[in-house]
């Protein structure tokens, strides 16, 4: 291989990074957190969302400053829009750190009304989870404190979890992903790395937000399918391109942070290689077609860059029936474009090696379940009931494994999510789950029971259970598992 084609290669990013430069944009991070990632396609618009800069100098904490606040934004190209956000931005700044680390998020609610953070799919003390239990008023500061677990490497978020105004909240802007790194990661650092927030929303033709009355026609579809929006956005932007070359593999991380919508992934003339989801990396990179992504959910994904120099393909949305059909919308069977991949001129570069083993998930141990439970999922209900902050569904002991059966018994899917704890998924209708991976949600679909197993090692207290579609959790499809400390550490 001669050496003209790296040569131009990196002239062009030279050239990239002097704009930049004019532009008075720092091409250098804050806070070196991996090896310098390699430099990707020179035709990219999709923005990374900005980190939040560490302000501690004490080797392995993270200090951070947030702020929730009206802002007013181009949320939609060509208008301004009244929403929120954190520190300004939406997506919010994402939060990165490294597994050990100690995080302090100096939080100030700057928005007219309360709210919380909920740090989704992190195992953290639960006085520190945000949830609906632990509101900060109007007006409040708040430090959120907690030490990232070993072995927890992975793509998580954040977003706000007040009583039954959820929903609302991330309508109006708020949620930011959250990167817990490895510092001995199995996938080399040489792949460019990309991390894409999925949102939609709805907009009236001045650019305002378009949530409607509840008691409206418009607000009782929402408040049985879920509100979806037209618009697509990925890191907050209408269809953005990703340049990759020929033989390239980039990282993906990406997060649904939609109310409702179910993104069916697919990258049509490629087949994507699944490496992780809600809790970090599998044990080996999966070959698939496509990947069904819920409500709060995330995967890893390496994108190879198998198409040739100079051609274009895109990242889709194919159609999934998650509806009743009754309020199921007509559009239901449109695929959606969320952003172009374009290859770049540069003669195919040989592709990097892939571990074929990445790490070890070990199996949660069935056979020591000391207790079965069946959650029965309907519209807008868990085992009949609606939320009640004052009262415990479930009641469990530090150290107990356990298998909860979900059982959808309606007609549209129901994302159920699990606060503080990872689980793995046993089987979906009786067959066992092909793969084994951590989880905090698991899209269970219409009539659909799942097994799944967890183990409650740490952080007694409350925790939430609930549906993801943020307007079912709003109107209560939720409930709530004490853990209690074990008998035998009671103090008298
Ligand atoms: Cu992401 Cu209780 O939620
Ligand atoms: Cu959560
Ligand atoms: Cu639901």
């Amino acid at each position: 291989m001669t050496n003209s084609v790296p040569n131009r290669f990196t002239r062009s990013c030279l050239s990239v990074l002097a704009s930049l430069a004019l532009l008075g944009v720092s091409a250098t991070p804050e806070r070196q957190l991996a090896a310098p990632r390699a430099a990707v396609g020179l035709e990219d618009s999709l923005a990374m969302p900005p980190v939040l800069q560490n302000i501690s100098r004490v080797p392995g904490t993270v200090e951070v400053n947030l702020s929730a606040a009206p802002a007013r934004l181009a949320l939609l190209p060509g208008h301004v829009t009244d929403a929120y956000a954190y520190n300004g931005t939406v997506p919010g700044p994402t939060l990165e750190v490294h597994e050990g680390d100690h995080v302090i998020i100096h939080f100030h609610n700057s928005l007219p009304e309360a709210t919380t953070i909920h740090w989704h799919g992190l195992h953290i003390p639960a006085v520190m989870d945000g949830s609906p239990l632990s509101p900060i008023g109007a007006g409040k500061r708040y430090d959120y404190r907690f030490t990232i677990p070993r072995g927890t490497a992975g793509t998580y978020w954040y977003h706000p979890h007040p009583d039954a105004r959820t929903g609302y909240q991330m309508a109006m802007g708020l949620y930011g992903a959250i990167i817990v790194r490895d510092a001995n990661d199995p996938l080399p650092n040489s792949l460019p790395e990309k991390l894409l927030v999925l949102s939609d929303n709805r907009f009236r033709p001045d650019g305002s937000l378009d949530i409607p009355d509840p008691k409206s026609l418009q607000g009782q579809i929402d408040r049985e399918n879920g509100r979806e929006g037209n618009v697509l956005l990925v890191n907050g932007q209408v269809m953005p391109v990703i340049g990759i070359r020929s033989g390239e593999v980039q990282r993906w991380r990406v997060i649904n942070v939609s109310a409702a919508r179910i993104y069916r992934l697919a990258i049509p003339g490629q087949t994507l290689l699944h490496v992780g989801d809600d809790g970090g990396l599998f044990e080996r990179p999966r070959e698939v077609g496509e990947i069904l992504l819920a409500n709060s959910e995330r995967v890893e994904i390496l994108v190879r860059g198998t198409g040739s120099p100079g051609s274009k393909t895109t990242l889709q949305t194919l159609p999934y029936d998650r509806y009743d059909p009754h309020t199921r919308p007509a559009s239901w069977q449109d695929t959606l474009d969320l952003l172009s991949l374009r290859y770049s001129d540069a003669s195919p570069m040989t592709p990097p090696a892939l571990p074929s083993v990445m790490r070890t998930v070990a199996a949660l141990d069935t056979s020591r379940a000391s207790a079965r439970r069946v959650i029965v999922l309907s519209q807008e209900l868990i085992n009949g009931k609606t939320m009640d902050m004052n009262r415990v569904d479930i009641r469990s002991r530090l150290g107990a494994t356990e298998i909860w059966e979900i059982d959808n018994v309606v007609t549209m899917d129901h994302p159920f999510h699990l606060h503080g704890f990872q689980f793995q998924i046993l089987d979906r209708d009786g067959i066992p789950e092909p793969y084994r991976s951590w989880k905090d949600v698991v899209n269970v679909r219409k009539h659909q029971v799942v097994h799944i197993v967890v183990r409650f090692d740490d952080f007694p207290g409350k925790w939430m259970f609930h549906c993801h579609i943020l307007d079912h959790e709003d109107h209560g499809m939720m409930g709530i598992l004490e853990v209690r400390p074990p008998l035998t550490r009671r103090r008298l």
